[in-house]
């Protein structure tokens, strides 16, 4: 690694570079889980006093050195971007938004990120990288930690290793057991998970293997989670691309209720799924997949008539929006789901092959 991302590694697990002193990137990315949360909740604590919840689940942050700016072509469909929404264009301009999030690692200014540099262990190392006069200008110190964190994910072998079993089948270091071999073929086929045509399991012309998204955007209609705070505002929504975090895009109601593709990468290590982490298990969240439309009342509240209130996190003159054109969720209320139980086991079995550490890279 360059020593600017050497420093960026001590800059991601400093807890001191947070208003409540206990809060590092590495707290809400937790490297043993393939850098995603380590919480059992929805959503992370943070703030001064660690008593304020977030709005969406920390995702995963491996394989993004593979994406890029946001894009928005003149179909409509949107690519790149970092967060759930897309808002900023860089792992650089998106590091300083935690830092200074009040429901983050809450610093109270830029200027108080930079006298917590200046008084760490590696003040002396960022001195030599970035000059002797730079605590001299707070802005542009500001401007290096960003750096420092962006190139730390770019350059770190953790970030981006390839070791999974997927890619020791794919290098014929090693071979897939039946049930995942199964697993493959049901997330592969058009007719049956069709998952890859989000998450696409061959290898893009910008990266060494498979990513398992293509940082593309699209409406699920995951049901609204009732345990996050800002969700008991009946009125609240959050709807990704058009709003409200992301401002720039509210008039392209078209866009509402879309969130970025996560990369499926050691997605068996996650403890909650989907941007607003509404599932715990990896089972859970593919059997939403299939049966959203099929049996509708697994998944969204019913009233006494019998009627669900589908599509429940999206405003409902905009329900409209989400994908029901796509397999899998291209079925209506009673038909047969995309995958049965069995395949649903197997496609999971596939998607366990995904974590790093198989072997070493
Ligand atoms: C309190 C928990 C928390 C802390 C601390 C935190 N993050 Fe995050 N991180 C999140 C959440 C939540 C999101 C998604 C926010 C959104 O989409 O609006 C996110 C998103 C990201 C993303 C974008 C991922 C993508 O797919 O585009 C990156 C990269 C990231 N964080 C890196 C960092 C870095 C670097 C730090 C330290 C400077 C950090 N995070 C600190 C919770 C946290
Ligand atoms: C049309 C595009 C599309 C297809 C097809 C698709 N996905 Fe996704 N996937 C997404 C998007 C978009 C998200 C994030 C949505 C959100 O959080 O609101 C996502 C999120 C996920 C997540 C949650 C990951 C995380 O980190 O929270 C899992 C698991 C997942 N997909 C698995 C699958 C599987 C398995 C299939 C096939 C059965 C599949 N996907 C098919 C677009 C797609």
């Amino acid at each position: 690694m360059s020593a600017a991302a050497l420093l960026g590694q001590e800059i991601f697990k400093d807890i001191r570079l947070s208003g409540s002193g206990r809060v590092s990137c590495a707290t809400c990315h937790d490297p043993d889980l393939g850098h995603a949360s380590p919480f059992d909740t929805p959503v992370a604590l943070g703030g001064v006093n660690l008593d304020l919840p977030g709005l969406r689940l920390p995702p995963a942050i491996r394989y993004l050195r593979y994406n890029g700016a946001f894009s928005l072509a003149a179909d409509g469909s949107a690519r790149g971007g970092f967060f759930w929404d897309g808002r900023v264009n860089s792992l650089s301009e998106q590091a300083g938004g935690p830092l200074l999030n009040d429901h983050e690692m809450a610093n109270a200014s830029v200027n108080d990120v930079v006298q917590k540099i200046v008084t760490a262990p590696y003040a002396a190392k960022f001195k030599e990288v970035f000059g002797e006069d730079i605590f001299s200008n707070a802005a542009v110190a500001f401007d290096r930690v960003r750096q420092a964190l962006a190139r730390y994910q770019q350059e770190d072998i953790d970030f981006a290793s390839f070791s999974s079993k997927f890619d020791a089948v794919n290098a014929g270091r090693a071979a897939f057991t039946a049930q995942e071999l199964r697993g493959l073929a049901w997330f592969s086929r058009a007719d049956k998970g069709n998952c890859a045509a989000c998450h696409p399991s061959t290898r893009p012309d910008n990266a060494p293997a498979a990513l398992f998204t293509d940082f593309s955007y699209d409406s699920l209609g995951v049901p609204r989670n009732n345990a996050i705070v800002r969700n008991t505002d009946a009125a609240f929504f959050d709807m990704g691309l058009c709003g409200p975090v992301r401002t720039n895009l509210s008039a392209r109601t078209e866009l509402c209720g879309a969130f970025k593709v996560p990369s499926l990468r050691n997605v068996a290590l996650r403890k909650r799924f989907f941007h607003n982490g509404q599932f715990d298990n990896l089972r859970q969240a593919v059997r939403f997949y299939v049966t959203r439309d099929t049996q509708a009342q697994l998944w969204f509240p019913q009233d006494p008539l019998g009627n669900v209130d589908v599509y429940n996190d999206l405003p409902s003159l905009l329900r409209g929006n989400v994908n029901v054109t796509e397999a899998p969720y291209n079925r209506t209320r009673g038909q047969t789901a995309a995958l049965n139980d069995s395949e649903i086991d197997d496609l999971v079995a596939f998607l366990g092959t995904l974590t790093d550490g198989f072997f070493a890279p």
